[in-house]
């Protein structure tokens, strides 16, 4: 058939941006982590390990991105949605983890059956691999115009990595894993990643043919390089630089090291960016958490999640943040505990202050000592010292909550919300039983119990009258006179060691 000019310009197009898709395995348990936990749901710098690959591999917009769960198939799904659920996502369930090659079969069957295009593979536990890598793989594969490519590094330590065995030409032949390799293959540095990039119909013929008669009975992917090689189809070993990107987390042990690894590299570029670290070995921060310029961290720390740190912020230490945004000049003193919340301008924090989901401070607060706050939203300039609990709470500004205050928002059923106005002076020791709205400039005397609304500009009480006994405790001691414990303090007391200050 001759095609007119014009269609042939469509179809060279079609060539060069084919159709991808991709496929991670995250199915097995990982035996070698000893764990009840699928291995991608080990976290590495506060979040499981799979959501790092997916994340790496959804920037290159595959359609459809497939992964193979098995082991607590939920929870990864949950995880992999948490990481990328704006992506085309599917799920191919392996019930039975007969090996890496089974798992790429199950995922086939998610594509659809017309699919024609380019399906790149990885595995979920190797978190470092980087987007630019997988970019320039991916090119090189079609500027050669391989059948299938696989990136491959060159390691001192091979390890038990599946080796890359070259015929006498130099061409690759085959991967043979570390358990079924000879001698002389065992010898060999050059390792696969576990990062294959080959034709839907290519993958799907060479998937047919697996076998599983090796040491470990299961069914390799690994082995869909010597079949396209038997087919006579063009294999490549995209040979990378960067060694550490490839990596593999299978025991406890690489999963420290590569947790040290991610903190250090992180730790320089915001070092790079200008954040100040008093010791950077203990500080753990999330890739994607941002910090501004003159910015102190503290040792003890973890940042994670998506939190933003303003510029000239003190995080004086033994923090743990996560999802936090806060803004310059603020002030977090020793002992921090937030999620979920937004610290505004120039607010001091602490020492031992818990704010939970749903806080908003909109700047120049201070939540000191012993307080807890949960969906509570303070205006600029209000204040809570000591000790307190601030639930389902709206303040407004410039507002004073005092020593101990609480707010009593929940009946054993409901939540209610307590809203406080501005310019108000909530004494000490005081609790408003929610739902309870107080106005503004409004004065609670300390120790009072609010069970209706307050107006603007009221003081309000629920004082009990004061009431004395002159002399009741000398009578009080005389009644028990003859009580043990009279007689043992009786005898303290006469060797000066009296620990209750009780005049003698
Ligand atoms: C694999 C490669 C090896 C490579 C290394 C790179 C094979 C046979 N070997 O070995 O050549 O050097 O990765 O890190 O592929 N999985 C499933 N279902 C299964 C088995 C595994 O989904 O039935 C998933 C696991 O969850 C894991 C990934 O596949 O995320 C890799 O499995 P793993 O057992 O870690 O393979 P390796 O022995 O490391
Ligand atoms: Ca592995």
């Amino acid at each position: 058939m001759r095609l007119t000019q014009n269609e042939g310009v469509v179809q060279s197009l079609s060539v060069m941006a084919q159709p991808l898709a991709a496929i991670i395995l995250a199915a097995g348990l990982g035996t070698r982590m000893r764990s009840d936990r699928a291995k991608v749901l080990h976290e590495l710098a506060g979040e499981p390990m799979l959501a790092r690959v997916l994340r790496a591999v959804a920037t290159l917009n595959p359609h459809p991105l497939v992964v193979v769960v098995g082991h607590q198939a939920e929870r990864v799904r949950g995880a992999a949605q948490g990481a990328v659920g704006h992506a085309e996502l599917r799920f191919a369930l392996q019930s039975d983890q007969r090996g890496t090659g089974d798992a790429a079969r199950c995922a086939v069957t998610e594509l659809p059956a017309t699919f024609a295009g380019d399906v790149l593979i990885g595995y979920g536990d190797m978190p470092r691999i980087d987007p630019h890598t997988l970019r320039a793989f991916i090119d090189d594969h079609h500027a050669r115009g391989t059948d299938l490519s696989f990136i491959s590094v060159e390691l001192e330590d091979p390890a038990a990595y599946g080796r890359v065995v070259r015929d006498s030409a130099g061409a690759v032949a085959a991967i043979v894993e570390a358990r079924d390799a000879t001698p002389a293959q065992l010898a060999l540095k050059e390792i696969n990643t576990g990062i294959y990039l080959v034709g839907a119909a290519l993958l799907r013929t060479a998937l047919a043919q697996l076998r599983n008669d090796n040491a470990q009975r299961e069914f390799y992917l690994t082995d869909i390089v010597a079949i396209a090689r038997t087919h006579g189809r063009r294999v490549f070993a995209w040979r990378a630089r960067d060694d550490a990107e490839f990596a593999g987390i299978n025991s406890r042990e690489d999963l420290a090291r590569m947790e040290t690894q991610i903190r250090e590299e992180v730790n320089r570029r915001l070092m790079a960016a200008g954040v100040t670290f008093i010791d950077p070995a203990t500080a753990c921060i999330a890739p994607e958490v941002e910090i501004g310029r003159d910015t102190i961290i503290g040792p003890n720390v973890q940042i994670l999640g998506r939190t933003r740190i303003g510029a000239g912020v003190v995080v004086e230490g033994t923090a743990w943040l996560r999802d936090v945004t806060i803004g310059d000049r603020c002030h977090l003193k020793i002992c921090v505990r937030a999620e979920d919340c937004v610290i505004g301008e120039e607010s001091e924090i602490g020492p031992f202050a818990n704010l939970r989901a749903g806080t908003e401070l909109e700047g120049h607060n201070r939540i000191g000592n012993f307080v807890e706050t949960k969906k509570a939203r303070l205006g600029r300039g209000t204040k809570a010292s000591h000790l307190s609990y601030l639930g389902d709470t709206v303040i407004g500004r410039e507002t004073n909550v005092g020593c101990g205050v609480i707010t009593v928002n929940y009946d054993g059923y409901d939540k209610h919300v307590t809203q406080i106005g501005d310019r108000c002076m909530v004494g000490c020791d005081t609790q408003l039983i929610a739902p309870i709205k107080v106005g503004d400039d409004v004065y609670v005397a300390s120790g009072t119990t609010l069970v209706r609304d307050v107006e603007d500009g009221a003081l309000v009480m629920s004082h009990h009258p004061q009431r004395e006994k002159a002399g009741w405790t000398a009578n009080w001691h005389q009644r028990h006179a003859g009580h043990p414990k009279a007689v043992a303090n009786a005898h303290t007391r006469s060797r000066g060691d009296s620990g209750n200050g009780a005049p003698g």
